[in-house]
């Protein structure tokens, strides 16, 4: 079946138009929302047909370009596109397209990184200002007008609420079987207008499968038949499997004390090769029946859903291996009833995570020794991809969970120092930190003991005797002992990392 059979709406079939047809009705200076998260769901027709309007303009001297608003992180077609040809003025809430985060590193795309949850209601509110056009990608349209979503959900319903026109995408690469996946929930309001979001469980379907659009508000509909970004992860070495064993040892350890049962809780997983590591790692494990609340839906949680050992998993997005994509689409009637997709603004919701408990499991750049994480900037001035939904997660489960490897670049940097560049978790959301080395739980910890904790069970042996160093020093020298630090020290490991390549002496 071709996209355009997949457009039911006679009216909407009414509006088909080529990519660049669309691209023209994108003015500079306009505020464009498009779908996309973790490499699905985004539109892969109309954004390089505009980076190519983009450049001609720029050749003709016209300065032209767009503030763009997403679900999440999207594909070189996108993000990649767009960045190379300097089309973007403004970027928002989060970005891992490599180009991208260059062309921020260099100061040349403003780049706002903003907690998932807070998107949706923030445009609501009115905070970011006017949304010109609404960009995105549907797997098709039914005959009453409304679009059955694609592969992740994200601000779509925002976007196409809120934009003052849409332009669709019908990607017929996307399988019809998804539709009755979603769960597009209708219910939120304004302050003082709130009601309880009436979710109790982690496989709770509140909402509709598809999104509401007035048809008069689509201004194009692109056709196209294109795959999802669908990047593969690293391998899973040793020194994540190290670090998936003892967190699967704690985790065993906390239905020893009666704290949690051999179901566990809803379990969130970041983004990124770690985190997807240590969902592998739940395999050999007597956890069963589990059930996941979480942003990403990985190839370590399909491979669960696969097992048995996972019976459901809520999710905005797939983020898949392209080997698991193809999987997902050979067996999608298995998963059908199995996966729920959700907007953002749910699947990251605090009053949710917090209601029902979620296990949080999250990768960081670094953690300090009082347990403060850094998710975001390396050297605590450069973007690697943003807060992204670990801090929706970590202020808001039951136990917040960050794994790292204890060392970064071949050992040139440690993944705990003494003061973190650049704080996105507070000591305070932060209650189990898992490196190679081992695990330190923080629960009821003060901050002394916790630095003791870190230090010893979480630091590389080659930096440990720097810590314990530092730390002694601080204790002694340090203008206050309730967190003992020496500012002036802190932060020498970074800098002496961007003097001379190594946070060795
Ligand atoms: N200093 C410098 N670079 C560091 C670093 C540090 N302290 N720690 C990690 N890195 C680099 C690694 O070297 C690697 O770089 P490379 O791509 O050039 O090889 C990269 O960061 C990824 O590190 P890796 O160890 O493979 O971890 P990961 O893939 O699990 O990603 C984060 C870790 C922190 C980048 C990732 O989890 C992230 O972006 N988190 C923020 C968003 C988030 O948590 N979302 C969760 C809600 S879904």
């Amino acid at each position: 079946m071709t996209s355009s059979d997949r457009i039911k709406n006679a009216f909407l079939r009414s509006k088909i138009m080529t990519a660049e047809d669309a691209a023209s009705l994108i003015q500079s200076g306009n505020t464009v929302g498009m779908s996309g998260f973790t490499g699905s769901g985004y539109p892969k027709a109309l954004p390089p047909a505009l980076a190519e309007r983009i450049e001609t303009a720029h050749d003709a001297g016209e300065n032209f370009k767009i503030n763009l608003w997403t679900g999440a992180s999207t594909g070189p077609e996108l993000d990649g596109a767009l960045s190379k040809s300097d089309a973007i003025e403004y970027r928002l809430p989060y970005n891992s397209d490599p180009v991208g985060r260059e062309k921020i590193n260099r100061g040349e795309i403003d780049y706002l990184d903003m907690h998932l949850s807070h998107v949706a209601p923030m445009v609501w509110e009115g905070f970011f200002g006017k949304l010109d056009v609404a960009v995105i990608e549907v797997t098709g349209v039914n005959e009453d007008g409304s679009l059955i979503p694609a592969t992740s959900v994200g601000n779509n319903k925002t976007w196409i609420d809120c934009a003052e026109k849409v332009i669709l995408e019908v990607n017929s690469w996307h399988d019809e079987r998804m539709l009755g996946m979603h769960d597009i929930y209708y219910g939120t309001a304004l302050p003082p207008n709130r009601v309880p979001i009436p979710m109790v469980s982690a496989d709770a379907r509140i909402g509709q499968p598809t999104f509401r659009c007035d048809p008069h508000k689509v201004a194009g509909v692109i056709v196209t038949d294109l795959p999802d970004r669908n990047a593969p992860f690293s391998p899973i070495d040793d020194t994540s499997r190290t670090i998936a064993a003892h967190l699967m040892e704690f985790l065993q350890h906390e239905v020893k004390m009666g704290r949690l049962t051999n179901r566990l809780l809803p379990l969130q997983s970041g983004v990124g090769n770690v985190a997807n590591a240590v969902l592998d790692g739940l395999k050999d494990t007597p956890f069963h029946d589990l059930k996941a609340y979480t942003e990403v839906l990985q190839d370590g949680m399909m491979d669960l859903l696969d097992s048995g050992q996972l019976l459901t998993a809520s999710s905005t997005a797939f983020s898949l291996s392209p080997e698991a994509a193809v999987r997902f689409r050979e067996n999608l009637d298995f998963y059908r009833d199995k996966v729920i997709l959700r907007p953002t603004e749910i699947s990251n919701h605090p009053e949710v995570i917090r209601r029902l408990g979620c296990i949080s499991m999250n990768g960081m750049i670094e953690a300090d020794i009082y347990g403060n994480v850094n998710s975001s900037l390396v050297m605590g001035s450069r973007i690697m991809n943003g807060i992204g939904g670990s801090g929706d997660f970590a202020r808001n489960s039951f136990i917040s969970i960050f794994v790292s490897p204890s060392v970064a670049k071949g050992g040139k940097i440690s993944t705990i120092v003494p003061q973190a560049s650049h704080v996105d978790h507070i000591t305070q959301d932060v209650q189990v930190l898992v490196t190679e080395q081992g695990l330190a739980d923080l629960r009821g910890l003060s901050p002394k003991k916790r630095a003791q904790t870190i230090i010893k069970n979480c630091a590389h042996p080659d930096y440990r005797p720097m810590l314990e160093d530092y730390f002694e020093r601080a204790k002694r020298d340090a203008y206050g002992l309730q967190t003992p630090s020496l500012p002036s020290e802190a932060l020498s490991w970074h800098q002496r990392f961007i003097d001379t390549g190594t946070m060795r002496p």
